[in-house]
């Protein structure tokens, strides 16, 4: 069993900061989501991965490297431009072989672990599986309905009328009927070579294709909501780890972790709350669910439910909330006269001020 892990593509969604990093590797609770899925596919007991990569290629591999880390061995695939899903097994073919294996969204989030999907299937005699999950809006999503007996009856990739609420999930599995599939599909109205299309060819074609209702936690990260939403769960689940510095005159409540190198004075830090190492945190408030990186600097300033990335600066402003801030930011106020806001921002930001 082998993994493809998808780490290409654009991320429109998370503009203007996908403008310079990769989505996959955008920190939840100051770890890059890319790594929670490498993790999961090395607690499945899977060694091998290919990560196909595009634009951000140099940046994927210098932090994830060889995967010696995770105890992984990689191999990355360039892909020249997103042309879809299906596209990236269509340019893995050779890295892939005739082995099974596990297609792994890199802006996927998903709670719990495949060590059991993976050894279901593994048992099982599927040309293919794929994981389902009930959401409130399955247009933006591959969307399946399933007959009486748990049966697929179609697919179909975000369409306007969805036929159920059943979104399909960014974690496939895939026999080597899969290739067969990828070379038969054409591109969709948007251009793409979906991977929907591809399973439901194997469907058509009389391929045995199983489908798994999720019941843990699953997101895709493609929207500043869903990051903010990923890091409460994961922030839920942290232990107190204080190995920075933190003065007499600091309240702390709830579970915190502070890294080598921080300094933490004079602040209210309300759990659960991750602080990255290096970082300086001033006569501040960080309020629940709030990851501030690496070499950051908060001061006379309050934080809360918010990403802040590493090296930024937020100084001397009432509360953030629901924030995501990129890297080497700076958020300071503006003169007090004339009363105005003072503004350099990327292009497709969004900054919501107060009237
Ligand atoms: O998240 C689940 C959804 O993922 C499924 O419900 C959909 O059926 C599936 O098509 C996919 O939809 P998205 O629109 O969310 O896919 P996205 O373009 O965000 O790409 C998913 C990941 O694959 C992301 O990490 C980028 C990477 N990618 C994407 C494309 C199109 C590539 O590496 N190469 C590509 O060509």
């Amino acid at each position: 069993m082998k993994a493809l892990v998808l780490a290409g593509g654009r991320g429109t969604r998370l503009r203007p900061l996908t403008n310079t990093s990769a989505k996959q590797l955008f920190p939840v609770a100051n770890k890059p989501v890319l790594f929670y899925g490498l993790e999961a596919i090395r607690d499945a007991g899977i060694v091998d991965v290919g990560i196909i990569v595009g634009d951000t290629a140099a940046e994927v591999r210098q932090v994830v490297g060889d995967g010696a880390q995770f105890g992984l061995r990689i191999t990355y695939i360039p892909q020249e431009a997103p042309l879809g899903l299906a596209h990236c097994v269509l340019i893995a073919r050779d890295f892939l072989g005739d082995d099974d294996f596990v297609m792994y969204l890199g802006d996927n989030f998903l709670v719990g672990g495949i060590q059991e999907l993976v050894a279901a299937f593994t048992e099982g005699d599927y040309s293919a599986q794929i994981l389902l999950t009930p959401v409130d809006d399955p247009r933006s999503y591959g969307v399946a309905q399933l007959g009486r007996s748990g049966q697929i009856v179609g697919l179909a990739e975000k369409p306007d009328q969805p036929a159920s609420d059943l979104a399909i999930v960014g974690v496939y599995l895939f026999t080597s009927a899969v290739h067969e599939a990828v070379r038969a599909i054409r591109p969709s109205a948007r251009g793409e070579l979906e991977i929907t299309d591809a399973v439901q060819w194997l469907i058509s074609n009389g391929y045995h294709v199983h489908s798994h209702l999720i019941t843990g936690y699953w997101k895709d990260t493609g929207r500043v909501r869903d990051m903010l939403e990923c890091n409460r769960i994961v922030l839920e689940s942290i232990q107190t780890r204080i190995r920075g510095t933190v003065d007499d005159r600091t309240e702390i409540t709830g579970r915190v972790v502070i890294e080598p190198g921080a300094v933490v004075e004079a602040s209210v830090l309300r759990g659960p709350v991750v602080i990255g190492a290096d970082t300086k945190i001033v006569g501040s408030y960080l309020g629940p669910f709030t990851s501030i990186g690496d070499r950051c600097t908060v001061e006379d300033a309050e934080v809360e439910y918010s990403i802040v990335m590493n090296a930024s600066t937020v100084r001397g402003v009432s509360r953030i909330e629901a924030s995501l801030i990129g890297k080497g930011v700076e958020v300071t106020p503006a003169r007090a006269t004339p009363n105005t806001h003072q503004l350099v921002i990327g292009d497709h930001s969004t900054v919501r001020l107060r009237g």
